[in-house]
């Protein structure tokens, strides 16, 4: 059920936020995915309906539960949230906050993989996943006026992320140093450096609500400008 009635800057405006990690099936028991909880880009959701917006959430498994007052869309391997992405339609603008696998396993088994003691180890093969922030980035009918991407860096984290704003073709880059001394990955706060044409914008170290609602703030900026 959406809120369709929440007065603010940004009522009536559709917007999509994808969070979250995904799984990638190795086989019907087995899978692989990363340490995402979901957390940012639920809050992230739940700003942007603070503030009005309509609120398609495209998740993958998370730790979190969606917020209420959005759609939700649950999806479990990349290939999904593409698909999931590209039917929610047209939206003015669109935040990637998921932790998408880089990889599947490039025939996953429909048989558990079983053990044979003697027997050859099993070796995985992988295949690349779409990229789905840059293959919507790069649309040339029907793009997001705004388009937002997260980049999880460690050592030179403004060069990693202006690389990667550059190659996806998205307005906006939050950029975070996820190295294991900021005790970011997997924690409460989030420290962020916002990337677009304007140039590097240091955010103080905040809980991630508190990101979320400060990106909610320009993001309504933007479109309302
Ligand atoms: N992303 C995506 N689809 C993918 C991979 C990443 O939409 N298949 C999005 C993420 O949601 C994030 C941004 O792209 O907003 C950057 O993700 P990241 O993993 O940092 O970028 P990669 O291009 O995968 O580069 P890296 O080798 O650093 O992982
Ligand atoms: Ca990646």
């Amino acid at each position: 059920i959406r809120a369709h009635f929440t007065a603010g800057p940004l009522s009536g405006r559709r917007v999509l936020v994808t969070s979250g990690p995904t799984h990638e099936p190795i086989d019907p028991v087995r899978y692989i995915a990363n340490r995402s909880s979901g957390a940012q880009g639920t809050a992230i959701a739940r700003a942007l309906a603070d503030l009005g917006a309509d609120v398609t959430f495209v998740t993958g498994p998370a730790d979190v539960p969606p917020p209420a007052g959005v759609e939700v869309v649950r999806v479990e391997t990349a290939q999904q949230m593409l698909e999931a992405v590209e039917a929610a339609g047209p939206v003015e603008a669109a935040v990637f906050a998921a932790a998408v696998a880089d990889w599947r396993v490039a025939s996953a088994s429909t048989s558990k993989i079983k053990k044979q003691s003697g027997a050859p180890l099993p070796v995985l093969e992988f295949a690349e996943n779409p990229d789905i922030l840059a293959t919507i980035s790069h649309k040339t009918t029907g793009r997001p006026r705004l388009v937002v991407g997260f980049a999880a860096e460690t050592d030179d984290v403004v060069a990693h992320a202006t690389a990667k704003r550059a190659r996806k073709g998205c307005d906006w880059i939050l950029a975070n140093d996820v190295s294991p001394a900021t005790g970011i990955m997997g924690g409460t706060e989030n420290a962020v450096v916002l990337i677009s044409d304007a140039g590097a914008e240091d955010w103080p170290r905040m809980d991630k609500t508190a990101v979320a609602q400060r990106l909610a703030a320009r993001i309504a900026e933007a479109l309302t400008a």
